[in-house]
């Protein structure tokens, strides 16, 4: 399994089976239970990031640091040649020359595999559009692991924006391999993909769509919320229809009925979907979610750059 993941892309969840997944999983456990502090001394992380990001960013940024580890890169594209017109194909050869990896968010689907195709360090893809975000998936997987207890046979609803929410498409595909029951709930606009649906039931898994949690939310082991994301709409009328369409608070779910074991994660950042009265309740996951990112993002970085057995 070392030898698998020594060097390689992070770009699609598509890309792993189960075995690769429960490693991974297994890996941040090390994670948590070791201090790791050289393993990475003299590795330089290229941080490229031309969208927006808290979570992913810092934590990997983190992450690297804690693992002995250097960081370049900018959080503003902005402020590099980008703004004189060099495209991303010529960003990706010079800066590949400057480290050892790449951790790339970018606002185009594709773009994470096109720099993978021209780098030959490894590139992890922290968000390509609205297509996959392997790695907050990891981290996704390890918090139901360990807020559940299991990963297996689980009956879950992603709420939300399940168009353009591209952690929903990367969690759906994990989860396929663990026999999940799942349920879409989304405004008609904001179905998950078509072909998703498709290749979901190709594996066998039993797949509902809904514009409501309405008699489902008492079915549910685990609700993945997300944010409708007014930045991947074309037309700004289209998300005015859809604003502040599902918000969750602590009164409304225990009034419609829910599992006392619920869980409820969130790849965050959350607007107005999820209300406060939820944070300190035993549902909200989402905060230990999110911390989450720095175990799984050493693991994923020793475990790429062959610095761990
Ligand atoms: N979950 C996530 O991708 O958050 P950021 O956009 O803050 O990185």
């Amino acid at each position: 399994m070392v030898k698998r993941f020594k060097q390689r892309d992070i770009i699609s969840i598509r890309h792993f089976n189960k075995e690769e997944l429960l490693y991974i999983l297994d890996l941040t456990k090390r994670m948590e239970q070791m201090d790791y502090t050289d393993i990475l001394k003299g590795k330089v992380l290229a941080s490229l990031f031309f969208e927006p990001s808290t979570r992913t960013r810092l934590s990997f940024e983190s992450a690297m640091q804690k693992l002995g580890g250097i960081i370049i890169g900018f959080a503003d594209s902005g402020i590099t040649s980008v703004a004189k017109g060099e495209s991303l194909s010529d960003s990706i050869r010079i800066i590949e020359g400057y480290c050892d990896i790449i951790v790339l968010r970018h606002y185009l689907e594709g773009s994470a595999q096109l720099a993978a195709d021209i780098a030959e360090i490894p590139v992890i893809n922290a968000g390509d559009g609205a297509n996959q975000h392997p790695t907050q998936t990891f981290l996704d997987l390890y918090t139901i692991q360990k807020t559940k207890g299991t990963l297996e046979g689980l009956t879950v609803g992603f709420l939300g924006d399940l168009k353009y929410g591209r952690t929903v498409h990367s969690l759906a595909y994990a989860l396929a391999y663990f026999g999940a029951e799942m349920f879409f709930i989304s405004p008609a606009s904001l179905r998950m993909p078509r072909d998703c649906i498709e290749e979901l039931r190709n594996r066998t898994v039993t797949c509902h769509e809904s514009d409501s949690l309405s008699g489902i939310s008492r079915k549910l082991d685990v609700i993945y919320c997300t944010r409708i994301q007014k930045e991947r709409f074309a037309d700004p009328v289209e998300y005015e229809k859809v604003r502040g369409i599902y918000r969750l608070n602590k009164a409304l779910l225990e009034e419609m009925g829910i599992k006392n074991n619920l869980k409820i994660l969130h790849p965050l950042p959350r607007v107005d979907e999820m209300d406060e009265s939820l944070d300190r309740t035993n549902y909200a996951v989402y905060f230990h979610q999110a911390r989450n990112g720095i175990p799984i993002r050493k693991a994923v970085l020793s475990a790429v750059l062959g610095a761990i057995e």
